[in-house]
């Protein structure tokens, strides 16, 4: 099968993220090409699945993929395709979190018109290490308040790696069926 992934981060961590999809699907035996939504993706026409994800910053999503998604949601609902959503809340336990969470990949939805056959909330993690002070400030305060990881020494990562790949199995078996 022909896979396109296109993603867009701030720290780098949803390109981990959408670097372990390729190279599982890759494991599969299929043809992946991976784009960081900056780089001027290709069209979704002619690929058997797309993937797509963005991470969380400030209860929105990186502005290249919102662009991507807006030009392409009209080929975007005619092939097989599913959005994978990195953020800290997905780490959490807390309703109010998720709920919040399922608001801000639903209003992405509503405001591209794009219809994924699936989206996937993704925990992301704590990078300190790549923070400027204000922002190590501002995320260890979240992180306190959410029970989360305090230590400014280090850096966490909280992906379950194992679901993300039930994730990219789900939307093969999608795509498969399809056809
Ligand atoms: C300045 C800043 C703001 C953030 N805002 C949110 C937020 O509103 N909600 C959330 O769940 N996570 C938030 N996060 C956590 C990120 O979504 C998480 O660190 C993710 O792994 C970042 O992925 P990236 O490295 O691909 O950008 C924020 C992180 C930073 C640094």
């Amino acid at each position: 099968m022909k896979l396109l992934i296109v993603y867009g981060t701030t720290e780098g961590h949803t390109g981990k993220v959408s670097n372990f999809l390729k190279e599982e699907a890759g494991k599969l035996g299929h043809q992946v090409e991976l784009c960081n939504a900056s780089d001027d993706p290709p069209s979704p026409q002619g690929y058997d699945l797309v993937l797509i994800g963005g991470s969380v910053h400030q209860g929105k999503y990186q502005s290249a993929i919102k662009h991507y998604v807006k030009e392409h949601y009209r080929s975007l609902n005619n092939v097989t395709s599913g959005f994978f959503s990195v953020s800290l809340a997905a780490a959490s336990t807390d309703d109010e979190s998720w709920e919040e969470l399922e608001e801000i990949s639903a209003e992405f939805m509503e405001d591209t018109e794009w219809k994924p056959d699936k989206v996937e909330q993704v925990a992301g993690a704590l990078l300190y290490s790549k923070y400027d002070f204000f922002k190590r400030f501002i995320m260890r305060l979240i992180a306190k308040h959410e029970g989360g990881d305090t230590d400014t020494s280090g850096d966490y990562e909280y992906t379950d790696w194992s679901k993300l790949k039930t994730f990219l199995d789900k939307m093969l078996e999608i795509s498969q069926k399809k056809k």
